[in-house]
C-alpha cells in the first residue's frame, strides 16, 4: 500500500522529537494539566508525548494517544509498557476527523505536527473542541513550511523547492499560519500564539527534517526543477556543508485556546 503524503516513520519522529523537546514542554504547560485529569494527544505518533504527559496526570489520570497509523499505535503501546505507564496511558487507532469520544470527555487536548497532513484541519479542530470540557485548553503545534529557508546562491531553486514542499508534498503545508483563523472559527477563548524558529547548521539533520531527498525527487518528477538544476542545487549545499557554512530554518507555531 502506498504511504500517505508526507509520511514519516517512528525513527524520524524520535530524532526530531529530541530537537523539539523545549517546544513540546511548552505545549504541555499550556494544557494546564492537574493530577487526575484526562488528556488527549491527537496524531500521537509513536507515543513520545503521551509518555511525557503520564507523570503530569499521574496514576489516577488518563492519557489517550490517537493516531490512524497502526504501526505508530503499536510502537506507542510498546513504549508505554516499557515506561511502566500503560495502566493509565493507552493508544487507539483513530481518524482525527471522527473521534470516538464523548463530548466534554477530556480536560485538555493537544496535537503536534498533525494538522500539516490534513486536507480538512478545521474538522480535526472541531472534533478536539467537541471532546474537550468547557473551560479546558485545546493546544495545537504545527509547522509553517512557508517559512522554510535554506541559505544558497540558488535562491530561485530554493524557493521553488520550498514552495513544492509546502504545497504538494503535504496536504496543509502552511498549517502553522492558518491556526489563528481555525481557533477563531471554533470560538475558542483567550487564544495565545507563539512562534518557535527551528534553526540548524547541521546539513544531515536538515535534509532529514525536511525530507529533502523525497521532496527533490518528487519535484523533479513533477517538472518543478530539471535534473541539471537539482545537481547544481545539491552540489552547492554539499559545498556549503564541507565549508561548514550550511544554514536552514523553519518556524513552528504553537496555539492555545480555551473552550467556552
Ligand atoms: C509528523 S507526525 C507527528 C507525531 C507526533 N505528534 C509527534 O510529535 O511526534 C504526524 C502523525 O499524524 C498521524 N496522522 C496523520 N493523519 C491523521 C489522521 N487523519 N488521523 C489520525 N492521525 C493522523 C500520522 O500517522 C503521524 O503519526
Amino acid at each position: 500500500m502506498s504511504q500517505p503524503k508526507g509520511y514519516v516513520d517512528p525513527e524520524y519522529l524520535r530524532i526530531m522529537g529530541d530537537h523539539l523537546n523545549h517546544i513540546k514542554r511548552r505545549s504541555y504547560g499550556l494544557m494546564q494539566i492537574q493530577p487526575g485529569q484526562k488528556v488527549l494527544d491527537l496524531g500521537c505518533g509513536p507515543g513520545t508525548d503521551t509518555i511525557s504527559l503520564a507523570p503530569l496526570v499521574g496514576v489516577n489520570g488518563q492519557v489517550i494517544g490517537a493516531d490512524y497509523d497502526e504501526t505508530m499505535i503499536f510502537e506507542a503501546e510498546k513504549h508505554a509498557k516499557q515506561a511502566g505507564v500503560d495502566t493509565w496511558v493507552n493508544h487507539q487507532c483513530v481518524d482525527a476527523m471522527l473521534l470516538p469520544f464523548e463530548r466534554d470527555y477530556f480536560n485538555s487536548c493537544r496535537s503536534e505536527r498533525l494538522f500539516q497532513h490534513l486536507s480538512t484541519p478545521a474538522q480535526a479542530l472541531s472534533e478536539m473542541t467537541r471532546v474537550t470540557k468547557s473551560g479546558g485548553w485545546v493546544v495545537v503545534l504545527d509547522t509553517d513550511w512557508g517559512s522554510l529557508s535554506i541559505d544558497s546562491d540558488e535562491t530561485d531553486i530554493e524557493r521553488r523547492l520550498a514552495r513544492f514542499l509546502a504545497e504538494f508534498s503535504l496536504n496543509n503545508g502552511y498549517s502553522g499560519r492558518k491556526l489563528y483563523r481555525l481557533f477563531k472559527q471554533q470560538n475558542l477563548a483567550d487564544i495565545s500564539f507563539e512562534v518557535f524558529p527551528i534553526t540548524t547548521p547541521n546539513y544531515t539533520l536538515a535534509r532529514m527534517g525536511t525530507q529533502a531527498e523525497k521532496v527533490e525527487q518528487e519535484a523533479l518528477k513533477a517538472g518543478v526543477i530539471t535534473r541539471e538544476e537539482l545537481n547544481r542545487w545539491q552540489a552547492g549545499l554539499e559545498q556549503a556543508d564541507i565549508e561548514d557554512r550550511y544554514f536552514c530554518s523553519v518556524n513552528l507555531m504553537l496555539f492555545a485556546g480555551r473552550k467556552n
